[in-house]
Order: C-alpha cells, then structure tokens, then sequence
C-alpha cells in the first residue's frame, strides 16, 4: 500500500523525534560515530516551534496500519518541515527511517514543501511526458521560478542529502564547523571604549534586533527569537556609544552558543569574549561557526575551543546572508 503524506498531528511530534534519531544514527553508525541514547527534548521543543509558526510546511509520510507498518497501526515513516522567514524557505528537517530509504519519500516530502511555482512560472507538461521528464521539470523550475531563496544546512558525510537537495539547485556553499569546549575569555580582547552591552529585557529591542537580522542574516525572525529567550538562551544588543546597534549575541547557560549577528566584524573577537564572561555554562560550550567567519574561528579557537566532527555545510540557491558576520543558533533554524 501506498505511502501517504499529511499534516503530523500534536500527538505524533514525538514519533518525528524518533524517526530523526533513527535516520541519523543510522548513517552515523556507518562512520563509526553512532548516536548517544536519545535526549529528544530540544528537538521536541523545536517541532512544536515549527508546527506553530509553519503548519503548511510541515508533512508526515505516513505508512498505513496493515502495510507493513511496525506496530500494527499507522507509522511515521519519514517527516519534513520548512521554515519560511520573509523571502528565505529554509529545509529544517528532513529524514526517512532507514528501512525506508531510498524509495523517494525524501523527494515526495521535500517537492511538497518547497514553495509552489506562480502559475504561468513553470514549463506546461505534455500528456506523453514521462516520470523523468517531470522529476528533471520539477529541479529546474525550483532553481528558477520558485520565489524567493531557498536554503537549508546538510551534513557534509550525507551524500544522499546533499545529492537530493543539489538537484533543485539547494547546492551545499559553504562549511559550517562545530567548535566545542570549555573557553578562556581572557585570551579575547574586551569590549572597545565606546560599545556597550545591553541585556535583552531592559528595553523594546525588537525594532534594532530585526533591522540588523535584516542586513546581515537577510531576513528578521522576531518568533525565532522568543523561542531562543524560552529556551533558555540570553542575549545582549550592543551599541555605540551614540546610541546605534553594532550587533547582538547570545549564549545559554547550557553552554549553547549564539546565534550572533554583528553590522562590525570588527567586534567579532570582543563580543565573544564579553559573553563568554556575562554567561558561564555549567559545561562544555558548542557554538556553529561558517568558514567565511574567520575572525570568528579564530577567536574561538585561541580561546581554546576544539573542532568537533565533520563539518556541515550551508546551502543556497542564491546568497542572502553575510556569513562572515554571522553565528547560528543551529543547523536546523539559523
Ligand atoms: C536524506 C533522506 C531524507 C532522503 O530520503 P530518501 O527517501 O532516502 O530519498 P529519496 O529516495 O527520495 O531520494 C534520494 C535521492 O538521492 C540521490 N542520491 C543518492 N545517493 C547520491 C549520491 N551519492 N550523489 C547524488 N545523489 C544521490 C538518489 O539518486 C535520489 O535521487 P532521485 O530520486 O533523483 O533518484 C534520507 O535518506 C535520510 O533520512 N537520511 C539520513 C538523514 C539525513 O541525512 N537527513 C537529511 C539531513 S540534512
């Protein structure tokens, strides 16, 4: 019987979970690198996030009870989602149990939720074109008519998903690399005479958080970032000292690392330093660092950081973010 793709239900975010689990420790334990038991709740609270902010880019392929489904009732086969911010989709999910792999759903759940081609946009099938001729259609026009910029992050050790998304022109550009360890902020410069932190709180922020996410990351995120701050992360907006915002930063107490946004590259090595001090984790820090980043990956490795793994890799089908100024907060949610 054939698969089916819906909207998940709440109650089924937790099966995702799984099927995430289960479809990257199974190419991880390919390489040697097999996943720790799961601790799904950040996931989970990351799901809920997208399932409020992007219902219609959220899709559950889903294998009927009696189908050869585990369980004997319905299963959760493979899952995607989509976030779309201003003028940027942005792939946050896509895995496919392994079992179940490599049979198309990946594609069928991905075509799904990119964005549609306007009418008129797109090349006008015949009757006689065959399931070739619509798959090699559906890549070209997702390059060319699909509005906007489509994005996502992938792993470089993936070759499926980088050779999947490639294909609609998603082409991987850049090396994101994990830096993980526990820092020394005194090997960093301190803040200049002249910039000042400001804890998010104190004022109505939103306007200069969103007009520096604007130039620097492409796009404003004002949800993105109420899920940061319940999430546990703090954040300071820097300014100079006639008023104006340089760039903002946070980091967590649970040792997570951005996301850092500067309209100074300059200020790269001072701002982590002064939240590497305003914020000590109880443990390890990680923080996601692009290669075109270098004040960045410097700074973080005099401070004592380490490589971790192999790096992931930002894909586009066209540039929309100053990487060199910017930290994720993840590879799942810029
Ligand atoms: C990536 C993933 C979601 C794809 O789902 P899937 O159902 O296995 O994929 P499909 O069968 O729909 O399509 C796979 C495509 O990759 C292509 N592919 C496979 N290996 C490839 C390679 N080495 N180079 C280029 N393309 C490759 C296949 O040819 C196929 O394309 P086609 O439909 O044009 O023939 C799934 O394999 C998965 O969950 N993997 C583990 C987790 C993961 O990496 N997720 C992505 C995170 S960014």
């Amino acid at each position: 019987m054939a698969i089916s793709y819906r909207p998940p239900r709440h109650a089924e975010l937790a099966e995702c979970a799984l099927v995430w689990y289960y479809a990257v420790d199974g190419y991880m334990a390919r390489l040697n690198r097999p996943l720790p038991s799961p601790y799904l709740d950040p996931l989970l609270i990351l799901l809920e996030h997208l399932l409020a902010t992007d219902p219609e880019r959220f899709l559950v392929a889903v294998r009927p009870a009696g189908a050869g489904s585990a369980h004997g009732r319905e299963q959760v086969v493979g899952f995607g989602i989509a976030a779309q911010r201003e003028h940027v989709w942005f792939l946050s999910q896509l895995y496919v149990l392994p079992d179940e792999q490599g049979h198309g759903i990946g594609r069928a759940l991905l075509t799904q939720i990119l964005p549609s081609i306007p009418a008129g946009m797109g090349t006008a099938q015949s009757p006689q074109a065959g399931r070739a001729a619509s798959l090699a259609r559906d890549e070209r026009d997702a390059a060319d008519n699909r509005p906007g910029i489509l994005a996502m992050c992938t792993d470089s050790a993936q070759p499926v998903s980088n050779g999947l998304y490639a294909r609609f022109g998603i082409v991987p550009r850049e090396p994101v690399f994990n830096l993980v360890g526990t820092p020394n902020p005194s090997a960093l410069s301190r803040l200049p005479v002249g910039v000042g932190a400001e804890p998010f709180g104190r004022s109505d922020t939103s306007a200069a958080i969103d007009s520096i996410d604007r130039t620097v990351l492409g796009y404003a995120h004002p949800a993105d970032h109420a899920l940061l701050r319940r999430s546990g992360r703090t954040g300071f907006l820097y300014r100079s000292d006639d008023g104006q915002p340089v760039g903002y930063g946070y980091s967590s107490e649970a040792g997570r690392f951005g996301p850092v946004a500067l309209l100074d590259t300059t200020l790269t090595a001072p701002v982590l330093g002064h939240l590497m001090h305003a914020i000590r984790p109880r443990g390890a820090t990680s923080a996601w660092v692009p290669g075109s980043n270098d004040r960045a990956m410097v700074a973080l490795l005099r401070a004592g950081l380490r490589i971790e793994g192999f790096p992931a890799l930002l894909c586009w089908t066209r540039p929309y973010a100053q990487f060199e100024s910017y930290l994720p907060a993840s590879l799942a949610l810029l």
